[in-house]
């Protein structure tokens, strides 16, 4: 059977994503393809624990290179058990979050040594590497204000502050830049409908697929 596709969503805070990418999950499945949503970090039950330690508490609780780790560990499971069955089945994968968001938040933002970062990419992911990245890019203020209106206790980065935030969005779009090929920026700032139009755009035309 053909390996199906993996559609990864990254972007800094308050960007949309979620609502985005359960639209896109759902017309993906109108085409006629099986599609496992997930999400980063977690997506599998040992990955959703370490979720839970690794986004409360103190913004300062875990160190970046700690947080690079548990990262890490939490993708690594969640490859092993849910990301690449779906895709040896041939399902469609689509990821709130993936590798970009700790070459962002842990690397560009938090100072962890790319070093680090790439030879964990090269030993834990593997051959498993998104066929399509969206990023999501808006304004730092405009997300941060987005986030604190939905405010609970996942809050460690969104407590950051501006600098670190606006770090982040030079970040994605430093890696969209990089890697054109990958990854499509797409404006945020737009309303839902029009970014929900901008996702499908991206989508069919990158991977031909027609709804
Ligand atoms: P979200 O579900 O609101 O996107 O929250 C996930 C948080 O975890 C978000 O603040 C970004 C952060 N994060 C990292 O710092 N590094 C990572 O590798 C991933 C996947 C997420």
């Amino acid at each position: 059977m053909k390996r199906g596709r993996f559609i990864t969503f990254e972007g800094g805070e308050g960007a949309g994503k979620s609502t985005q990418l359960q639209r896109l999950a759902a017309r993906l499945k109108s085409a006629g393809q099986e599609v496992v949503a997930t999400r980063e970090p977690g997506g599998s039950p040992g990955a959703e624990s370490i979720r839970d330690i690794v986004l409360r508490g103190d913004a300062d609780r875990w160190s970046p290179v700690t947080e690079t780790l548990l990262m890490y560990a939490a993708r690594r499971d969640h490859i092993e058990r849910v990301i690449l069955p779906a895709l040896e089945r041939g399902a469609w994968v689509v990821c709130d979050r993936f590798a970009d968001s700790t070459r962002a938040y842990q690397g560009a933002a938090g100072g962890v040594d790319m070093g680090l970062i790439s030879a964990l990419e090269i030993y834990v992911l593997d051959a498993v590497r998104p066929d399509l990245t969206l990023v999501f890019d808006l304004p730092a203020e405009i997300g941060l204000e987005r986030a604190h209106a939905r405010a609970g206790a996942e809050m460690r980065f969104e407590s950051k502050g501006m600098a670190f935030h606006q770090r982040l969005r030079e970040s994605f779009r430093a890696i969209a830049e990089a890697e054109p090929g990958r990854c499509a920026v797409i404006d945020a700032a737009k309303p839902i409908e029009a970014v929900e139009s901008a996702v499908w755009a991206a989508v069919s035309d990158r991977l031909a697929v027609h709804d």
